[in-house]
């Protein structure tokens, strides 16, 4: 695979795919959405894959929409690309697990996009922020749902409203982020995170992730009946019989993915 705005590394069974436009601090134009769907196209439908990360660099994940190339967007031409919500929200529609692996710079767009993976795990000078409201404009992809649903009402609202930046102990404290690890550390940390999950049943961490995501999208009640019957399901998996076997002889379990 080979791309201008994004770079795609396997290793192992995990997919890799990093912002590349240093000099605009990964602003996400028209062109890294296209790439980055084309990508996790291509690692989803690749059975050596397993889990993927997204990342950028250490002065930025990605600092928001680009807003040199949206400026004169007229409201016309935002509505006729509506078509592109799909690319936008590309991340969270993948079944494989994702994880964000986010040092420096998560704004607008870039702190939506990692909101829209699995989990997020930071490096110590990470910034979190929807500065939408200070350039005459607002979140589009998922900064006043997923944030309020990720952090809560006061924090999203202050956060929209002023458009200020967490740093990454204030994100953590707050639920956005799941670890912080020192900047030289972090992406090792999420790289062997990422082989961590790999190594589990691929079809059992399907099922955990869709039950997780359910606990956002449904009622308590509705969430807790999905989790059990996914949970029962389980039990129709070799992968079932031989991870709790391999508990009981002491070793290793080998899982087979079926
Ligand atoms: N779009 C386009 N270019 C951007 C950019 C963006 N979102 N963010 C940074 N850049 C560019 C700058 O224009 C600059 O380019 P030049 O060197 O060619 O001048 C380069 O990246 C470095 O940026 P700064 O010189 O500003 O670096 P800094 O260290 O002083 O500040 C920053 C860093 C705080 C991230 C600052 O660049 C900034 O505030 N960026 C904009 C953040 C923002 O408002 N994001 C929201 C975008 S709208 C959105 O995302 C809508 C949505 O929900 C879909």
């Amino acid at each position: 695979m080979s791309f201008n705005t994004i770079i795609v590394e396997k290793k192992q069974s995990v997919g890799i795919i990093t912002f590349n436009r240093p000099k605009a601090m990964n602003a996400l134009c028209p062109a890294l959405f296209a790439e980055l769907t084309e990508a996790l196209d291509e690692l989803e439908s690749d059975d050596a894959i397993a889990a993927i990360i997204i990342t950028g660099d250490d002065r930025a994940f990605a600092a928001g929409a680009d807003i040199g190339e949206m400026s004169e967007s007229t409201y016309q031409q935002m509505l006729a690309n509506e078509s592109l919500s799909g690319q936008w929200d590309r991340i969270a529609l993948c079944r494989k697990p994702v994880i964000a692996a986010v040092a420096g710079y998560a704004l607008g767009g870039g702190c939506e996009l990692a909101m829209s993976c699995d989990f997020i795990i930071a490096a110590d000078n990470a910034k979190f922020g929807q500065p939408e409201v200070t350039i005459g404009t607002m979140p589009g992809i998922g900064g006043t749902q997923r944030l309020t649903r990720l952090v809560g009402k006061a924090k999203a609202m202050d956060m929209c409203l002023t458009g200020r930046m967490m740093d990454v102990q204030e994100a953590e404290r707050a639920g956005l982020v799941s670890r912080i690890e020192p900047l030289d550390k972090y992406f090792e940390v999420a790289l062997d995170t990422a082989k961590q999950i790999a190594s589990f049943s691929r079809p059992v961490v399907k099922l955990v992730k869709e039950a997780v995501d359910a606990a956002l999208e449904t009622t308590l009640s509705q969430g807790m009946k999905t989790e059990r019957r996914l949970f029962h399901s389980t039990f129709a998996f070799e992968d079932q019989k031989e991870g709790m076997k391999a508990f009981i002889e002491k070793r290793k379990p080998a899982f087979k993915n079926r």
